[in-house]
């Protein structure tokens, strides 16, 4: 069913969930801080707003997808938010969503945060996600619209949970980034090619690493570091070689002694025959 949204911010984010709600067959109107960003989205049908205030005005769902919680308060500010749905997909802190929840229904709106877990290029279609908190009652009533965009996945009534689950997606990913970065630098150090190693070992390798997380997952939850896969203390000596190796190759192990580090510290507590998952008492 069609229905009235607005979009405030047109970066290639918030462009591409404006034209995604367009293709939908939503009313769509717009506004960017920078006025010509909007013409593109004009010329398939949006309605361009003179001002914030004035697409804020125009739907009951207002969504925000700028650079920071600071832009997004500053371009809601003076607007009249009563009766409207602030669902704010700018990458932010749990606090920081805390806090613009409170803001935003002290003004007589509802609140929903969202982490997108794709790029721009994802949007509208499979594979690309999107986390939500907040409002329960402003999540089912917007979710049919949303779903366009990505698979809503709804988190609950805590605004801060999308934004902490995002950093959590993120976390998981830059550690992936880390771990890629130091196995091409390491493989590039003998003139090999990085692209044939990470397509044809690295990431059949990866995907085989991938499936043993989530039994890791629920030692984590028990507390419960009993291992039959590979104790700390193997883990330990491959880390060792692993940073030797890098010196003598010439390159630097950065990336990876924080994680050598703690490894270390587990096992000179008397842990070392515990699993991986052990560390997370470190960490926590
Ligand atoms: N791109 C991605 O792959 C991706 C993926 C997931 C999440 N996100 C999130 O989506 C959000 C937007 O990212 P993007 O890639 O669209 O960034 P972008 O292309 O750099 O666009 C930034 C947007 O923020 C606006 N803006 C910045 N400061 C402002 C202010 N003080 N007042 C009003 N508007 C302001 C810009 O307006 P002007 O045009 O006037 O400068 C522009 O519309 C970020 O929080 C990002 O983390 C992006």
């Amino acid at each position: 069913m069609a229905t009235d949204i607005s979009i405030l911010g047109l970066g290639l984010m918030g462009s591409a969930l404006a034209g995604t709600l367009l293709k939908a067959g939503h009313r769509v109107t717009v506004w960017n801080r920078s006025a010509a960003k909007a013409e593109p989205l004009a010329a398939q049908g949006a309605a361009v707003a003179a001002t914030a205030a004035e697409a804020v005005l125009a739907s009951p769902l207002v969504i925000v997808c700028v650079l920071d919680y600071a832009a997004t308060r500053q371009l809601l500010d003076g607007a009249d938010l009563a009766g409207r749905t602030v669902l704010n997909l700018t990458n932010g802190r749990p606090a920081e969503a805390r806090e613009t929840a409170a803001w935003v229904t002290g003004l007589g709106g509802d609140y929903l945060d969202g982490g997108i877990m794709a790029v721009p290029q994802m949007i509208g279609a499979p594979g690309a996600l999107i986390l939500y908190s907040g409002s329960p009652a402003a999540f089912d009533r917007h979710e049919p619209a949303l779903t366009a965009l990505a698979e809503p996945r709804y988190l609950g009534e805590d605004p801060g949970l999308a934004p902490l689950y995002d950093l959590a997606m993120l976390t998981g990913m830059y550690g992936q980034f880390a771990g890629f970065l130091s196995a091409a630098a390491l493989i590039a150090s003998e003139r090999r090619s990085v692209a044939e190693f990470t397509e044809s070992l690295l990431v059949p390798w990866l995907h085989a690493m991938a499936a043993i997380t989530p039994p890791m997952g629920t030692q984590i939850d028990a507390a419960d570091h009993a291992t039959d896969v590979a104790n700390l203390e193997v883990n330990r000596v491959a880390l060792a070689n692993l940073e030797t190796t890098f010196r003598e190759q010439g390159v630097r192990p950065d990336l990876l002694l924080p994680l050598k580090a703690i490894v270390d510290r587990r096992v000179a507590g008397g842990h070392g025959a515990e699993d991986l998952s052990a560390l997370v008492e470190e960490l926590r």
